[in-house]
């Protein structure tokens, strides 16, 4: 039997103007790669802001590692924070900070480790993340696309997280470099065994890395499950979503292969 991480039950988001999520339940368990997909203003990032303690549902339960965090207390809550690691929508980098600084930053504030003790630690999460030593001395406007992804990866694997929260990791990059973050989720996955909760558009990334999903539509979880058991839905916004020619065509040659290279 597996153990859950995460637990959303009846979530309901109400704002002055609109209610975002209705009635949203799905669970996460420990180990998985678990995609939040829907399309633009379905509620993502606002469920993933409910997640990491940012704002409150109007109602709901949310059980994150075995408790329920819209009733916990503050220490409970600092403790759950040092668990997690997040990577915002976009990035989100210091700019007038250095990628060493970038990282450290979040060590000097959860730590009493010194500089010479932190160090060692930003180095370690760099190579984690396949960057040289030196980019450590380079500002985020120095950086790539790809790069600022992984620096902003490195930052939220500084604390050994438990629970890793991605926000869109690879819009905005290439096919390439796309794949090439994929892959790093996927074997950083292998190597901390922690569990990953990414929201994503990327039809590559859906196929290749994520094990479950949710997909958010009309204010609830429209459909849950493995690849193959949210495609047996017939949503109208599931159908379009893996309608398009990109998904099509993965779809022909996972026909052909065996869809998905994870593991
Ligand atoms: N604090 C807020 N007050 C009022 N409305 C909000 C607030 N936060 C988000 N919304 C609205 O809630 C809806 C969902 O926003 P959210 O950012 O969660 O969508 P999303 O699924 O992440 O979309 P995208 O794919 O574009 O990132 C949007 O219509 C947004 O305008
Ligand atoms: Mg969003």
């Amino acid at each position: 039997m597996k153990n859950i991480a995460i637990e959303v039950k009846h979530i309901e988001t109400r704002f002055p103007n609109a209610v975002i999520h209705k009635d949203v339940s799905f669970t996460i368990y420990e180990g998985e790669i678990y995609g939040l997909l829907g399309g633009s203003g379905s509620g993502k990032t606002t469920l993933f802001r409910h997640m990491l303690m940012l704002t409150r549902p109007s109602r709901g339960t949310i059980k994150i590692l075995g408790k329920d965090i819209l009733s916990m207390n503050e220490t409970d809550a600092y403790i759950l924070r040092t668990q997690y690691g997040v990577c915002f929508q976009g990035g989100a980098l210091f700019t007038s900070m250095t990628v060493f600084q970038n990282i450290a930053v979040i060590l000097k504030e959860y730590t009493d480790l010194n500089e010479a003790q932190i160090a060692p630690i930003v180095y370690a999460k760099l190579k984690m993340v396949g960057l040289d030593p030196d980019t450590g001395g380079k500002y985020p406007s120095e950086l790539s696309g790809g790069m600022v992804k992984r620096v902003a990866l490195a930052r939220a694997l500084v604390m050994d997280p438990k629970l890793l929260f991605l926000d869109e990791p690879t819009s905005g990059l290439d096919p390439v470099s796309a794949e090439a973050f994929d892959n790093l989720i996927l074997t950083i996955r292998r190597l901390l065994g922690l569990t990953i909760v990414i929201i994503t558009h990327d039809i590559d990334t859906i196929f290749n890395a994520l094990d479950r999903m949710v997909v958010l539509a009309d204010g609830v979880a429209a459909a849950e499950g493995t690849l193959d058991e949210v495609l047996m839905n017939k949503h109208k916004f599931i159908r379009e979503f893996f309608g398009s020619n990109r998904s099509l065509s993965r779809l022909n040659i996972g026909e052909a292969k065996g869809h998905g290279n994870k593991g």
